[in-house]
């Protein structure tokens, strides 16, 4: 991972047939789509965070954070297109994920955060991926696949040590005799060292701050063991955008998908956004399928959740919580149509919910239905962003975004 980027010419290797084989995800095809509701992904809006990020970061190394499928957006397309517009490198959670990257045809360096290998060592190597260890048995088992893949040099591994995050990652007190240990693997050279910050987004940057302190102390002990990594890293998207923690690299997530992290007060209170250039980048998009009228009275949806004051104009929408609807939306969340906010009404169900269009007139069958993003039609313009689903049930942006199920297609757009 220290030449990150440098090397676009590298040849992967077929993994080892004796390990468990990693699968790639299979989600719904833009081919498959035969309902209405899609995701669209603005390829052009993805570049343009990447250029915001890249100025924050200020010269330091870009290695954006694609686990969970890039955040929902699609993993392949998001980190071909990242890729070609200058990312330095990519960071996922799980093996599987990396291994998708590799199958779409990525060359750069690739870091497996999670530290999870299933004893799928030689397959993280084979495709020349860099592990994240933070582990005595992730040395032995990397030495192991790297005497068996006969590789002629060491191979680079970031080791993650834990700061204040308690999560994963080496612990002060276990530092020493795991550099030891580390120190006599000669098939292992550590070339990065990284930290996750637990409270970035904190309205106080104390936190983040002291565990900074405890890298830097960390650092100095693995140097006086001879360990002296090329590169370090800690930054996710809210301390870079409050240029923080920048060092040699950071690993900005959200941020490439336009929501700018907001600084929490201890009271639960968000405030600005820390960037405000971050332009959103998928879009939730469905049609109504179905209008009626439900008369005063009667009730709408799986335990009779809503009930009608008035004849009441009832639109269903095929896009339920299997698809990442929050049920928690049911009788509190809204989505757009005609450019018009129209209230969820009764229980949100697995592929279906309803909304009230009684009050924006002329509403039929195909109109556009806007979950996620904005829409502009003849009762005029609105957006729903993930930070408002997210605050309306008590959530966070992140989960917004992941939710959105492998069941709704990923369409690919340039604007
Ligand atoms: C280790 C690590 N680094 C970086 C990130 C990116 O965080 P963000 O999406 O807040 O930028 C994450 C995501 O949670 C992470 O787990």
């Amino acid at each position: 991972m220290h030449d990150e980027g440098g090397d676009k010419k590298r040849v992967i290797p077929a993994p080892l047939e004796s390990e468990p084989r990693v699968h790639k995800a299979r989600r719904a095809a833009p081919a498959d789509a035969i309902r209405p509701t899609r995701a669209e992904v603005n390829l052009e809006a993805l570049r343009k965070n990447l250029r915001v990020v890249k100025k924050h970061a200020d010269g330091a190394k870009v290695w954006a954070v694609l686990k969970a499928d890039a955040y929902g957006h699609g993993a392949p397309a998001v980190a071909r297109t990242l890729e070609r517009a200058g990312a330095d490198g990519f960071c996922v959670a799980l093996l599987e994920e990396g291994v998708e990257l590799r199958e779409a045809g990525i060359v750069a360096p690739i870091l497996v955060m999670g530290g999870y290998y299933g004893g799928a060592y030689a397959e993280v190597l084979a495709r020349d991926m860099t592990p994240v260890i933070y582990d005595e048995s992730h040395l032995a088992g990397f030495a192991a696949a790297a005497r068996a893949l006969k590789l002629d040099k060491p191979v680079d591994v970031h080791v993650k040590l834990d700061t204040g995050m308690a999560r994963l990652g080496l612990r002060a007190e276990n530092l020493e005799s795991f550099a030891d240990k580390l120190t006599n693997v000669p098939e292992l050279r550590p070339s990065g060292l990284m930290t996750h910050l637990a409270s970035a987004d904190a309205l106080s940057q104390e936190h983040t701050r002291e565990q900074m302190v405890r890298f830097d102390e960390m650092t100095a002990t693995l140097e006086k063991k001879g360990i002296r990594p090329l590169v370090r890293h800690a930054a996710n998207s809210a301390a870079l955008l409050r240029a923080e923690a920048r060092l040699s690299a950071v690993r900005p997530g959200i941020a490439l998908f336009g929501v700018s992290p907001r600084a929490v007060g201890n009271d639960g209170d968000v405030g600005a956004p820390f960037d405000s250039e971050l332009a959103p980048v998928m879009r939730v998009r469905t049609e109504v399928v179905d209008v009626r009228t439900v008369p005063v009275g009667q009730t709408v949806g799986y335990g009779g959740l809503f009930r009608a004051t008035r004849d009441t104009r009832v639109a269903t929408v095929p896009m339920g919580y299997a698809d990442g609807l929050s049920r928690q939306l049911s009788n509190r969340g809204h989505l757009l149509v005609r450019g018009k906010r129209a209230p969820i009404i009764g229980a949100v169900s697995m592929d279906m919910s309803m909304i009230d269009v009684t009050d924006i007139p002329g509403v039929g069958i195909t109109d556009e239905v806007m979950v996620l993003g904005a829409q502009e039609g003849p009762q005029g313009r609105d957006n729903i962003t993930a930070d408002e689903v997210a605050s309306r049930i008590g959530t966070i942006a992140w989960e917004v975004l992941t939710s959105i199920s492998r069941r709704v297609p990923r369409f690919y757009r340039e604007q």
